[in-house]
């Protein structure tokens, strides 16, 4: 262990529920299209009961996350790096591991580990240190996940899809079962969100592996939301929207003989027409401080940020 980059932060070494109503969006974003809206509906009401816990009491909401503990997971790059920025900013103390040990944000107080999230043991460490350094942790967000393989399903390398599934299912699964750890032994519940994506519902030629993986991810979601009401925590399978990371550009660079769809994200690229990882950060605060009611369901999507394509 030793003290990080002129950073308040410590590197590791190991490897409201709310009723009834629509999302209230603020001002200038759009409302939830007809997509979004389903999105939402066909899945189990899992929150259907309000809890009290302290992150639903405005007497405690210290300004926005001020206070508040998160994880994030996969933190060394793309929309987790992003989150941990936002997240920062906004006066949360962090956890964030990835593979590649994630740089803490300037001047945040942070935990921050390397850890493949395929490893249980590893994560469940990880968890252990932030509790201890910290106290608790209110928010994690499983966020680590890859795209490949892409291509057509006949193609693929059977082991390039295995690993795909162990990082981004397993992995999940054992960050929501250490999060349900965490929470069942303290006390004011927690809030998980798993970062999901339109390729759960959506089919995308080349994506079988991806596709399946976030359709799982949004499935395992509603069971823990389910199990772990009444131990405070809350859950959402969150689509952050399109976001400028390494991954989008691993999706402009595949062939469209590979990847049909990719002329819409090289669109997409040229209007510049993204998410921010801020836009998601506040989403998620949000979605924590009982800002942001949420009707039934636990998927939800970012709505998309208005640009000028
Ligand atoms: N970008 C988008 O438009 C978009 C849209 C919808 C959903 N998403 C989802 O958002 C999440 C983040 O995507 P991104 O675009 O930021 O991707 P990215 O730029 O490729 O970053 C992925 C992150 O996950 C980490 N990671 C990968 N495998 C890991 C493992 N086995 N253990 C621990 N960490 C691991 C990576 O760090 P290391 O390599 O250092 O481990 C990295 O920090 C993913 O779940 C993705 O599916 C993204």
């Amino acid at each position: 262990m030793r003290k990080g980059n002129g950073c308040n932060s410590v590197v590791l070494a190991f490897g409201g529920p709310c009723m009834g109503r629509d999302p209230v969006l603020p001002k200038g974003w759009n409302e939830p299209s007809h997509d979004q809206l389903r999105f939402k509906s066909d899945f189990p009401r899992v929150l259907g009961q309000h809890q009290r816990c302290p992150m639903n009491d405005p007497e405690n909401v210290r300004g926005t996350g001020s206070g508040l503990v998160a994880v994030v997971t996969g933190a060394s790059r793309g929309l987790g790096a992003g989150l941990a920025k936002a997240f920062a900013d906004t006066g949360l103390r962090l956890g964030l591991c990835a593979r590649t040990v994630p740089a803490a944000p300037d001047g945040a107080d942070a935990v921050t580990a390397s850890v493949d999230v395929t490893d249980a043991r590893a994560l469940d460490r990880f968890a252990d240190e932030v509790v201890e350094r910290f106290g608790r942790v209110d928010l994690w967000v499983n966020n680590a996940g890859v795209l490949g393989p892409i291509g057509p399903l006949v193609d693929a390398d059977p082991g390039a899809l295995r690993r795909h599934i162990d990082i981004n299912v397993t992995g999940v699964l054992l960050g929501c079962r250490a999060f349900a750890r965490v929470v069942r032994a303290q006390s004011g519940g927690g809030v998980l969100v798993n970062i999901s994506s339109g390729a759960a519902t959506k089919i995308y030629e080349g994506w079988a592996a991806y596709c399946a993986s976030k359709a799982a991810v949004d499935m395992m979601t509603a069971v823990v939301a389910t199990e772990e009401r009444t131990h405070g925590l809350r859950a959402y399978a969150l689509a952050p929207g399109v976001v400028d990371t390494d991954m989008q550009a691993q999706i402009r660079a595949t062939p469209a003989a590979s990847f049909p769809s990719v002329a819409r994200f090289i669109k997409l690229d040229e209007e510049q027409a993204f998410n921010s990882p801020g836009r998601v950060a506040s989403f998620i605060l949000d979605l924590v401080e009982g800002r942001r009611e949420v009707s039934d369901g636990v998927r939800i999507r970012v709505p998309d940020q208005p640009h000028h394509g």
